[in-house]
């Protein structure tokens, strides 16, 4: 019985039947299972400000939420486990179902080596945050991988903050949000994005500090991206250990004809609803370190250059790059194209639209 259809980011369901009986343990409280559907994000605009005394990097970033997804889905244990089950079935499909033709892709890369076991974000963000809570109860947990993973899309990330919102239901009835948003910036760096940064109707928002301080920004602007996923990962801490200070002034100085890019400019055109103004202002200072350790960078970008798209960029550290396309017509016929060559996972996807987290959760009393 569904209780809430909260919104496609995060549906929560309680059912009177064990539903993954092939995964759910015996030992598994089977009256309900919590359900989220977690968007993944892309930079729009990354920019390293500086190297910080506990040797992360300062950044400057805009990132929206996208419309590929993955799922979680948690139940309650008898005991104090806390078991995930991560299931791949899915993950060689696109949002509509269609096959997206990667087959014969990346078979040795580690887009889908997701670990099941407690070093899996999930598991730590459930665990640091019943400890939080102060209680010991466990969990299962099945993942529903879509989102590749060494990307730089921040499906962990994506994943373990819906793992906080759905613990925190499942343990207290409640959605906490100053505990989950505080152990969220002690588990990564893009997991307070997903949380905080909303602003209404879009995840859209400007980050800092290692990316954990969230600023949303007011646009509620439908845009249409390619992402194309190479077969071979770009690991984030090495891209950001071969950043360089030249890096980051050398690839803005060749930024738009306005001159240097800069999220204000970004800003302003999202707000406005620009579509050219944000394609040129789309910048990531780590696309130099990426495509030094990974061959694959440029040819993704020289691929993306064919078809003149309104602008493309790298994600996050990568090694996912995405298009800004006009119309979802032209996301189609560019993915569509991309995918003949065979070589790299392409999705099309959209600006993911939908309440908050806190939002569609503040409604929710599983204990009523
Ligand atoms: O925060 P996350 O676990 O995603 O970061 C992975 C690695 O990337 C960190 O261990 C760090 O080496 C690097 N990083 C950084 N500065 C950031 C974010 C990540 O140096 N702002």
């Amino acid at each position: 019985m569904i209780i809430e259809r909260l919104a496609p980011s995060v549906a929560v369901e309680q059912s009177t039947s064990v539903e993954h009986s092939s995964n759910a343990s015996k030992r598994s409280n089977g009256s309900y299972s919590l359900r989220a559907r977690i968007p993944c994000k892309v930079n729009l605009f990354l920019e390293v400000l500086g190297k910080r005394p506990d040797g992360y990097h300062d950044l400057d970033t805009v990132m929206t939420a996208v419309s590929l997804c993955d799922d979680l889905d948690i139940r309650p244990r008898l005991d104090t486990e806390i078991r995930l089950q991560v299931d791949l079935s899915e993950s060689q499909r696109l949002q509509d179902g269609s096959l997206d033709g990667e087959e014969s892709i990346g078979t040795g890369d580690n887009a889908w080596k997701i670990p099941s076991d407690p070093t899996n974000l999930v598991c730590k963000g459930l665990e640091a945050l019943r400890q939080r809570l102060g209680i010991d109860q466990g969990a299962d947990v099945l993942l529903r991988k879509r989102i590749p993973s060494q990307a730089g899309l921040g499906g962990g990330s994506a994943d373990a903050a819906a793992a906080l919102v759905l613990g925190s239901l499942l343990w207290t009835g409640r959605w906490e949000p100053t505990i989950a948003c505080e152990v969220a910036s002690r588990l990564g760096s893009d997991l307070n994005f997903f949380l905080e940064g909303h602003n209404g109707v879009a995840y859209v928002a400007r980050c800092s500090g290692r990316g954990e301080r969230v600023q949303p920004i007011a646009s509620k602007l439908k845009l249409w991206f390619v992402l194309a996923h190479p077969p071979q990962g770009c690991d984030t801490g090495a891209i950001f250990r071969k950043l360089k200070e030249t890096d980051q002034q050398a690839c803005n100085a060749s930024g738009s004809e306005q001159g240097k890019r800069s999220p204000e400019s970004l800003m302003s055109f999202l707000s406005a609803g620009d579509t050219v103004g944000i394609g040129a202002e789309l910048y990531n200072c780590l696309e130099k370190p990426a495509a030094s350790s990974n061959e694959w960078i440029e040819r993704t970008a020289s691929r993306f250059d064919r078809y003149n798209p309104l602008g493309h960029c790298l994600s996050g550290s990568g090694s996912a790059r995405f298009c800004l396309c006009r119309t979802s017509e032209e996301a189609e016929k560019i993915a569509s194209e991309l995918r003949s060559f065979r070589d790299m996972r392409v999705y099309t996807a959209s600006t993911w639209l939908s309440p908050s987290i806190p939002a569609q959760t503040e409604r929710l009393n599983l204990g009523s």
